[in-house]
């Protein structure tokens, strides 16, 4: 018998605080019309004093398992992706898990930069098919305002906070690509490539956080390239085409990338889901962010076939293909 790890339930949350494209007008030589037509991006929202990448992990983390019609002890892992946790260690996912009131199973963390959902989905997909978890929480939590350089106009008008959570757990499946839950998954990273995007500052280097540094053009021109290429991979491995795709979930970093990308599939927009205008670029948390609105909007239905994909920092990529 095919063990699937079939999504029972999504979640995310949204700082309350959204803030403008003109709102950075007002100290950077930039304007919400280079925003929106570089980016797409309209609006973000970002952390208030005092929420941190752990407690909006854990509300979108309690919003899933409402979804799913589960308990936090229902649950054997958690994964949280990652790249601004609350602390060096421990763990974001083990706060999560504290927090949820679960006194049994695991919690780690997962950093792959703005890839780190489809890294941390691809791990909790393995840790059920090996049996070691039937039920995962997956998380993408970040606090991207708290690494941003306010004084750099060609990156602080790009990120915004938030969190999505996703249950994932183990079903049976005929292991035909016609089953419910993860199909395939394609990982990928060139670590040669860590120039283009990367933070200033870290605990083995400058006993700091560090700012946010890109080369916006040359990730911009990796990723057209590379997030075609990972989804076709994944599609490949589950025996599936772009023909074969209801929606593509795209890492929301610009509208250009996800066009481009969805135009080298030869995926029709209407069949892409697009909340970078509202979230701006959410690192980890953009891609179940996107799921969680798509499906509260009655959008992605259950049988529906979905493609994720992300890169960002490393640089790291990649693909999950799943049936709703
Ligand atoms: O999530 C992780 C992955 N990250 C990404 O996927 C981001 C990928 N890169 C991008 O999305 C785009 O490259 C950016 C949005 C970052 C930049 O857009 P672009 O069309 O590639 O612009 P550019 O970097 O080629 O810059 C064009 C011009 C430059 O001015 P000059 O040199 O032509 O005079 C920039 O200095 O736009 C300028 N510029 C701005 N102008 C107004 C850069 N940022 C801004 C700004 N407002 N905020």
């Amino acid at each position: 018998m095919t063990v699937r790890a079939v999504v029972r339930g999504v979640g995310h949350y949204l700082p309350a605080r959204v803030v403008p494209n003109e709102a950075f007008a007002d100290r950077l030589a930039t304007s919400d019309e280079w925003i929106r037509a570089r980016t797409g991006i309209e609006r973000r929202h970002f952390a208030a004093a005092g929420e941190t990448t752990a407690s909006m992990a854990l509300v979108a983390a309690r919003d899933a398992l409402a979804a799913a019609g589960l308990g936090p002890d229902d649950v054997d892992a958690v994964i949280v992706a990652t790249s601004t946790p609350d602390l060096t260690f421990p763990a974001v996912a083990t706060m999560v898990q504290a927090g949820l009131g679960m006194t049994r199973g695991f919690a780690f963390d997962v950093q792959a930069v703005c890839a780190g959902f489809v890294f941390a989905l691809a791990n909790a997909n393995a840790l059920i098919l090996a049996g070691q978890a039937r039920r995962a929480l997956v998380i993408g939590a970040e606090t991207f305002s708290r690494i941003l350089d306010w004084t750099d106009r060609t990156t602080c008008v790009l990120f915004g906070d938030g969190a999505g959570a996703v249950v994932l757990e183990a079903a049976p499946g005929s292991g035909t690509p016609l089953d419910r839950g993860i199909l395939a998954t394609d990982l990928n990273s060139d670590g040669r490539l860590r120039e283009l995007l990367y933070v200033d500052g870290g605990v083995s280097t400058t006993g700091t956080v560090g700012q946010l540094r890109m080369q916006g053009r040359e990730v911009f021109r990796h990723a057209v390239e590379k997030l075609a290429a990972t989804a076709h991979a994944a599609l490949d491995r589950a025996g599936l085409t772009s023909a074969d795709v209801a929606w593509i979930v795209p890492h929301q970093a610009n509208l250009r990338i996800i066009a481009a990308t969805a135009s080298r599939m030869q995926v029709p927009m209407e069949r892409v889901v697009v909340t970078v205008q509202d979230h701006g670029n959410t690192s980890a948390a953009s891609i179940p962010l996107a799921l969680s609105v798509a499906v509260a909007a009655g959008r992605i239905r259950t049988g529906d076939l979905v493609v994720t994909e992300a890169i960002g920092g490393g640089m790291a990529w990649g693909a999950v293909v799943l049936r709703w």
